[in-house]
């Protein structure tokens, strides 16, 4: 349990809270790139997702993040209204939705070669912020000069989008881009998709990934077939803080079947990812990010990458295929549920946490160490400054799962 203050603390996501300035430090997906050459998938269920009359999914601000064309489109995230585009040379730029001058959205704004111009009367901005014009102004005015905009540094990898919207260094420079495998991994097939818009707070959401307890109960023997690989045995499971946050290993005795994932803060959850019903073998690997959008809700994004081996890619049998959403629908539905159903933000201070929260208890932890060393002016933990040496961040040794393993 939290007290009220604690759970502030964790939770809250916006401009100069606690939690919002520790996120900041981190860079952070904010859609599916259309340019990547990934299978791009969209979480499509065949039911509308709503809860407590808030549509989850489908048909609302996800499915435009999901399907971002590079025209002008809003988003939001980390409680800050923004418009993601790209400019004439076809570069990504996120920047304040409403215009300096008298608020009109950038949604409306006309791409030109270095930037975008607002609808309303022309003051046109770079990806940087700058102003690079105010047509209406006598043309000896200096005041372009003095006007800037709301402006945050994006990067494309993997076939997502990523955008930081914390302090820059003294070059200017935010820091690197951690070239994770999943995503940074060019030897082999990669699918993007957008888990959709889910109305709650991402720490929640977080907190499930380390809950390996709910596995069993809450997806145990369902799914059918094709996924239900995890059976109704309670795994024994440890956690344990490592350097980027917390491995997981999930031991099932009964079912001679082990299983290790890697939660990277502050929001990602790096899987192993086996083929459905277990039965076709292939290494596989997945990724999921809960990027806040506000403080009661989360969009999610997953990168699923299965690698060649020997420079061969598998020839997948019949039904199977690269992306993961078919395969998923239950389990995501079943978590969508629980996650959704504890409320908007959860009550941390009426829980009662038990053994089986081991996971949770470390997560919070480290999630107050990050905020605390933001708070004293350090990067926290994972955020490395500097020049991007390209090298990718291999997690195959430490993500592992039994039915991965197995010889080809
Ligand atoms: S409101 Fe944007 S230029 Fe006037
Ligand atoms: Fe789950």
């Amino acid at each position: 349990m939290l007290s009220k203050d604690d759970n502030d603390l964790i939770t809250r996501v916006g401009p100069g809270t606690p939690a919002g300035e520790w996120l900041r430090r981190y860079w952070h997906p904010v859609a599916i790139s259309e340019q990547g050459d990934a299978i791009r998938t969209h979480w499509d269920y065949a039911k509308p997702m709503i809860f407590d009359g808030e549509p989850g999914t489908v048909g609302s601000f996800a499915d435009r993040l999901g399907n971002f064309t590079g025209k002008p489109t809003p988003v939001k995230i980390l409680g800050e209204e923004l418009v993601l585009f790209r400019d004439g040379s076809g570069q990504p730029g996120l920047i304040g939705r409403y215009c300096p001058h008298r608020n009109a959205s950038f949604e409306f704004g006309r791409i030109e070669p270095n930037g975008i111009s607002c609808c309303y009367h022309g003051w046109t901005f770079d990806r940087a912020g700058k102003c690079l014009a105010m047509p209406a102004e006598p043309a000896d005015s200096r005041f372009k000069d003095k006007v800037t905009h709301t402006a945050y540094p994006v990067r494309e990898m993997g076939g997502l989008l990523w955008a930081y919207m914390g302090p820059l260094d003294a070059n200017g420079e935010p820091p690197v881009l951690p070239r994770y495998d999943v995503y940074a991994r060019e030897d082999g097939i990669r699918a993007v998709e957008n888990f959709g818009l889910w109305p709650a707070n991402y720490f929640q959401i977080c907190e499930n990934s380390v809950d390996q307890t709910h596995t069993a109960i809450l997806h145990g023997g369902v799914g059918g077939e094709r996924r239900d690989i995890w059976g109704t045995e309670i795994p024994k499971t440890t956690w344990e803080p490592i350097e980027l946050g917390i491995k997981a290993t999930a031991k099932r005795p009964g079912m001679n079947y082990n299983r290790a994932s890697y939660f990277i803060l502050p929001t990602m959850n790096r899987l192993p990812q086996p083929w459905p019903g277990g039965k076709f073998r292939w290494p596989r690997f997945s990724a999921l990010w809960r990027t806040p959008v506000d403080d009661t809700h989360t969009m999610v994004f997953s990168v699923c990458f299965t690698p060649a081996v020997d420079g061969k890619l598998p020839e997948l049998p019949a039904g199977l295929s690269f992306d993961i959403t078919d395969q998923l629908l239950v389990h995501r539905e079943q978590d969508y549920q629980a996650i959704a159903s504890q409320g908007r933000i959860t009550a941390r201070t009426t829980e009662k946490l038990a053994t089986s929260d081991g996971g949770v208890i470390l997560l919070r932890k480290l999630a107050m160490d990050g905020i605390r060393a933001v708070q004293e002016g350090r990067d926290p933990q994972g955020v490395r400054r500097g020049s991007d040496t390209g090298a990718i961040i291999d997690l195959e040794q430490i993500v592992e799962d039994d039915l991965n393993k197995i010889a080809i």
